[in-house]
């Protein structure tokens, strides 16, 4: 049974915050489900909003310690950056294996396989994050004492982001993904309230307007450049990372084909083509879109989705990943059960947004 009799045990927020305290293990990483196999590694993309969730829920202790994780992981790989410099001074070709990974073992090593690993938002991510954490509580003393793998970070990404890699569903590795460029974007912007350097505003910049100079037909932002489709992602390109500001009329024009064509039943999807355990309703996006309301004053459709993602909780209070209860394509969801096994649950990234959400709730209120 779902979402019942919760408020009678403990409310959702009490329960993901140890949810994700519990799962966060004593390097600092938080892996990503504990309970499904396949996920039992730390994504930098999951693992900065589960870091920022916990931040601004007042767990300042477990976003520190997972910062601490990145640099120390960042600072340990630091030498394919260089690598990297080295093989484009020398226009020499990059290999899947010289990028660095988008997920490592809880201690921070690289996996043994073959997942794709080129994505690029988690750096930007991370970025963002600690540029969060510093902000917030007035302690920007990391900037300094993370300074090599800040710097280390700031060259990848200035050396990679104009190059296709894997989107942050780990698919299309050779497009180039707005969503995915906006974390970029959102992490150098945020270091460089720091920093304060004309280089790193130039880059941004020109991200920028690499991004808006790449619309669909009908002005609106693309799945991926050249694409005509949608993905749910694109709402990161103004919450939380602000390519444009949530009133902008390309953000209202994307919004509103998100709603047409991935609002399904109260839950978001990812993207219309989406196959993985038959593309069903995404805890996270969904939080992401009544995030976004609630910046543009739209607080009843945000208590919708709030009252639909609270639903999504099993007895025990666990959040999923996804809900595929009504894929069209049977077939297409026992594939996957057959190889992977149930979809994941929990999913700490689902459940760090729910917190993010309560929280912009409640700032609402104060
Ligand atoms: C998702 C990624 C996520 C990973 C771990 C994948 O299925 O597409 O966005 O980082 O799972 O949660």
């Amino acid at each position: 049974m779902k979402g019942k009799g919760l408020n009678e045990l403990k409310d959702l927020k009490q329960i993901s915050i140890e949810l994700i305290l519990e799962n966060q293990n004593n390097f600092g990483s938080y892996v990503a489900s504990p309970d499904y196999p396949v996920y039992s590694y730390s994504w930098l993309r999951d693992g900065s909003f589960i870091a920022y969730s916990m931040l601004i829920n007042g767990e300042t202790d477990s976003c520190l310690k997972f910062l601490n994780w990145v640099d120390g992981t960042i600072r340990r790989y630091k030498f394919k950056v260089e690598k990297i410099s080295e093989k484009l001074a020398n226009n020499q070709t990059l290999n899947p294996e010289d990028f660095l990974s988008t997920r490592y073992t809880l201690a921070g090593m690289e996996a043994q396989d073959n997942w794709p690993n080129f994505q690029i938002d988690g750096y930007g991510t991370w970025l963002w994050c600690l540029a969060e954490y510093c902000q917030l509580t007035g302690d920007d003393s990391l900037i300094e004492k993370y300074q090599d793998s800040i710097l280390t970070t700031i060259d990848y990404l200035a050396k990679v982001w104009i190059l296709p890699n894997y989107d942050c569903w780990e698919e299309n590795g050779d497009k180039i993904h707005p969503s995915t460029l906006a974390c970029v974007y959102g992490g150098i912007e945020g270091i460089n309230q720091f920093f304060k350097t004309k280089e790193l505003s130039v880059l941004s910049e020109e991200i920028r307007k690499f991004i808006l100079s790449n619309l669909t037909k009908d002005k609106r932002f693309p799945k991926y450049i050249g694409s005509e489709s949608v993905d749910s992602s694109l709402l990161w390109l103004s919450v939380p990372f602000n390519i444009v500001e949530p009133n902008h009329p390309v953000m209202k024009k994307t919004v509103q084909v998100i709603e047409n064509k991935l609002l399904y039943e109260g839950g978001v999807k990812r993207y219309p083509e989406d196959t993985f355990y038959g593309g069903g309703q995404w805890v996270l996006m969904t939080c992401w879109l009544a995030w976004y309301y609630l910046e543009i004053g739209e607080t009843q459709k945000a208590g919708k989705l709030f009252d639909w993602i609270k639903m999504q909780s099993d007895e025990e209070g666990n959040l999923p990943e996804q809900v595929y209860e009504d894929a069209s394509d049977s077939d297409i969801v026992a594939d996957w059960e057959k190889r992977w096994g149930n979809a994941a649950k929990p999913l700490l990234w689902s459940h760090a947004m729910y917190l993010v959400l309560v929280q912009k709730f409640n700032s609402l209120q104060s």
